[in-house]
């Protein structure tokens, strides 16, 4: 796909891989609608790369249609819909879980991509076109001990994931899987691995997500993992 001019929406947009994200996009020519609750980061970013900012809490269905009527209010269509915004919770044995907490992640890590991608085929399903990336995780290919609730969250958005392919394929949408390993992000600030100094730069993963974007026929799966694991 030529990204020039093309509309792209990003959750999650105000640190980290989205971020990262919005600033690859827009390097690429891309038109980008930044969202995420935190306002001052999102304006400030809206304003480094001349894009659009639109606060939204994935965790309500309202907001997010209302992040794609704005966007495409603007230019006029979606072509690119990234759910990116996550959350974790620390990692921990089965009985020490917080559930809320846990319940709250789910709301984030699942329902935020459930109802960011009915918002995005709201615009998508008229064009009869455009490309949908869930940014999953390698923690949703495979189960890391201490690590149950967050793997549940993920897995669950991989299957919603693989479903909407099936579903939305005569449409000429595309849905993509990404499964990141460990990038070096705000993600962690609660607590912090050993080794995060390894763990990558959310910028080269944002490098190799365009990239595949940017071949005739994309990966709608897609694996990033950090060198060596
Ligand atoms: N870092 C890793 O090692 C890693 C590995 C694999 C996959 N991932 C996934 O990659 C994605 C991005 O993670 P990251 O590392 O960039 O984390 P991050 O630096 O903590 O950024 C998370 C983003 O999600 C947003 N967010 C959180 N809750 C939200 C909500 N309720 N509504 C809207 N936005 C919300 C945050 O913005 P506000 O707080 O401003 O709302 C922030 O922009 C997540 O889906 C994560 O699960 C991360």
């Amino acid at each position: 796909m030529n990204l020039k001019d093309k509309v792209v929406v990003i959750t999650g947009a105000s640190k980290g891989l989205g971020e990262a994200l919005a600033d690859s996009f827009s390097k690429e020519g891309c038109k980008v609608v930044v969202s995420a609750r935190s306002k001052e980061a999102l304006e400030a970013l809206a304003s480094r790369i001349g894009g659009y900012a639109v606060q939204a809490d994935v965790r309500a269905e309202k907001q997010l249609l209302d992040l794609a009527d704005k966007a495409a209010k603007k230019y006029g269509r979606i072509d690119v819909w990234v759910n990116n915004a996550g959350v974790r919770i620390p990692h921990s044995e089965l009985n020490e879980i917080d559930w809320k907490r846990a319940h709250d992640m789910m709301e984030v890590n699942y329902f935020g991509t459930a109802y960011g991608t009915k918002a995005a085929l709201k615009y998508m399903k008229k064009q009869q076109s455009g490309i949908i990336l869930n940014i999953l995780s390698t923690s949703a290919l495979q189960g890391r001990a201490k690590s149950s609730a967050y793997a549940a969250s993920k897995y669950a958005a991989r299957g919603f994931t693989d479903a909407m392919r099936n579903e939305v394929k005569e449409d000429g949408i595309t849905v993509i899987g990404v499964y990141p390993g460990g990038m070096k992000t705000n993600f962690f600030d609660e607590q912090v691995p050993d080794d995060i100094g390894k763990y990558m730069d959310a910028r080269l993963v944002a490098e190799k997500i365009i990239g595949n974007l940017k071949i005739d026929t994309p990966e709608t799966e897609q694996t990033i993992r950090r060198p060596n694991t």
